[in-house]
C-alpha cells in the first residue's frame, strides 16, 4: 500500500481518487487544510504527498518533508509554480499531470469572453427578476475581431481552435515557437497593439509574472479585453484596476487571481472580504470573476485522478521512472533527462 497525504481535498475530490486508488492500492489520506510550513507534519507515515495548485511548497516544506521520509510531490495540475522544484532536485521527485483536459480550460476562456461580450451575467440576472429592457446590454460580433494568445501549448492551441472557428483574426506569442505550425506568431508588442482581444496561456515563471502590467495595458487597443484562464501572476492587478478605471481595458475576464490562495475554492459569504483590490475588482461591471474552475469538468476530474494515481505507481513501482516527472531543468533539452526517459537525479 502506496500512503499518500492529499493535501486540500474538496469534495469534488474524492470519488475519482478513491475510485482509482483503490484499484492501486494507492491510500490517500485526504486533509482538508492546505499543505504549508505548519501542516506538513500530517504528511508523517506517508510515501508520498498530492498537492494542488494553492499547496505552497517551498524550500522549508520540501526539507521538512524530506526528514519525514517522503520521497515523492504528486501534482495534481499541470503547473507547478507552487513548487520550489529547484529546492526538490536530489531530495524529493516531483510528478506533475501535464494535460488533463485541456478543453476544459480553453471552453471556460470562451465560456468567459461570451458572457462579457454579450452581457450574459447581467442578462441572467435581469430575468430572474423579470426586468426585460435591453438597454446597456449591446456587445460586439467576435466574428472578424483579432484575438491574441499568449502561449501556444495544449489550451492555447484548442482556443485558437475554437476562435478560429468563430471567424476570429488569430495572432499569437510565445517564447518557443513552434515550427511549422501555421500560427501567426508576432512580438509580444505587436501583440497587444493589434489585439482586441487578449487571452494568457502561457506558465507562471520569473519571466512570465506581471506580463500583464501598466506598460503592457499601456500599448494595447482602447478597450481590450484580457482573459486570465492560466495563471493570477501573470497579470499585475493593480496596473489592472487601473486600466479599467481609465476605461483603457474594455473587460476583464478571470479565473485566476494573484493573490487567490486563500480565497479561492472556499465559501467565503457571508464573511467580508480582507482583500479590497479583489472586492473592487468584483465591484466593477465590466469584470467577470470564476475561482480557478476552468479545469473543473467531469472528464478533467477523471484524468487527473487516473493520471495522479499511475505517476505514483511509475514511482514506485517503475524503478522511480516516470514520463510525468519535472524539474527545474524541463525545458532544458541538452540537460532534460526526461528526453532519454531517466530520473531526474
Ligand atoms: P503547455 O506547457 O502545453 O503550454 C504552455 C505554452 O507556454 C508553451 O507553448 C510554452 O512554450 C509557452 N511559454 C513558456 N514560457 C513562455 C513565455 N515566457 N512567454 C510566452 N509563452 C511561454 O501548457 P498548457 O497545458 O497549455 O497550460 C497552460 C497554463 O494553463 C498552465 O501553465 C497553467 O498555469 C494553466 N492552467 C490553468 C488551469 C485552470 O483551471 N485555470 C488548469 C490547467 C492549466
Amino acid at each position: 500500500m502506496i500512503k499518500t497525504a492529499f493535501y486540500d481535498a474538496k469534495a469534488y475530490d474524492k470519488p475519482s481518487f478513491e475510485n482509482y486508488g483503490h484499484l492501486h492500492n494507492v491510500q490517500f489520506r485526504f486533509l482538508e487544510t492546505k499543505l504549508n510550513e505548519d501542516t506538513v507534519e500530517l504528511a508523517r507515515g506517508c510515501d508520498a504527498v498530492c498537492v494542488f495548485v494553492n499547496d505552497t511548497v517551498n524550500e522549508r516544506v520540501i526539507d521538512r518533508l524530506y526528514e519525514l521520509g517522503v520521497k515523492l510531490i504528486a501534482l495534481r495540475s499541470a503547473g507547478y509554480n507552487n513548487v520550489d522544484v529547484r529546492a526538490a532536485f536530489g531530495k524529493i521527485h516531483v510528478v506533475h499531470v501535464p494535460s488533463y483536459s485541456p478543453y476544459a480550460v480553453a471552453e471556460h476562456a470562451i465560456a468567459l469572453l461570451l458572457t462579457s461580450v454579450r452581457r450574459i451575467h447581467k442578462a441572467y440576472n435581469r430575468t430572474r427578476e423579470f426586468n426585460f429592457s435591453l438597454s446597456g446590454l449591446t456587445g460586439f460580433d467576435l466574428h472578424g475581431k483579432t484575438v491574441g494568445v499568449i502561449g501556444t501549448g495544449r489550451i492555447g492551441r484548442i482556443f485558437m481552435d475554437i476562435c478560429r472557428g468563430f471567424g476570429m483574426n488569430i495572432i499569437a506569442y510565445d517564447q518557443f515557437p513552434a515550427k511549422d505550425s501555421g500560427i501567426a506568431y508576432v512580438s509580444l508588442e505587436e501583440l497587444f497593439r493589434r489585439s482586441d482581444i487578449i487571452s494568457l496561456h502561457c506558465p507562471l515563471t520569473e519571466e512570465t509574472r506581471h506580463t500583464i502590467n501598466a506598460d503592457a495595458i499601456g500599448k494595447m487597443k482602447k478597450g481590450v479585453i484580457i482573459i486570465n484562464t492560466s495563471r493570477g501572476g501573470l497579470i499585475d492587478t493593480e496596473a489592472l484596476l487601473e486600466g479599467i478605471k481609465a476605461r483603457k481595458v474594455g473587460a476583464a475576464c478571470l479565473d485566476v487571481y494573484e493573490e487567490e490562495a486563500d480565497i479561492f475554492f472556499e465559501d467565503r459569504s457571508g464573511h467580508i472580504l480582507n482583500d479590497e483590490l479583489l472586492s473592487r475588482l468584483i465591484s466593477m461591471p465590466n469584470v467577470i470573476v470564476t475561482s480557478h474552475q476552468a479545469f473543473l469538468t467531469e472528464e478533467a476530474l477523471n484524468n487527473i485522478a487516473e493520471t495522479t494515481v499511475n505517476n505514483i505507481l511509475s514511482f514506485f513501482e517503475n524503478d522511480g521512472i516516470c514520463d510525468n516527472e519535472l524539474c527545474y531543468r524541463c525545458g532544458h533539452i541538452e540537460s532534460c533527462k526526461k528526453e532519454r526517459r531517466e530520473k531526474c537525479f
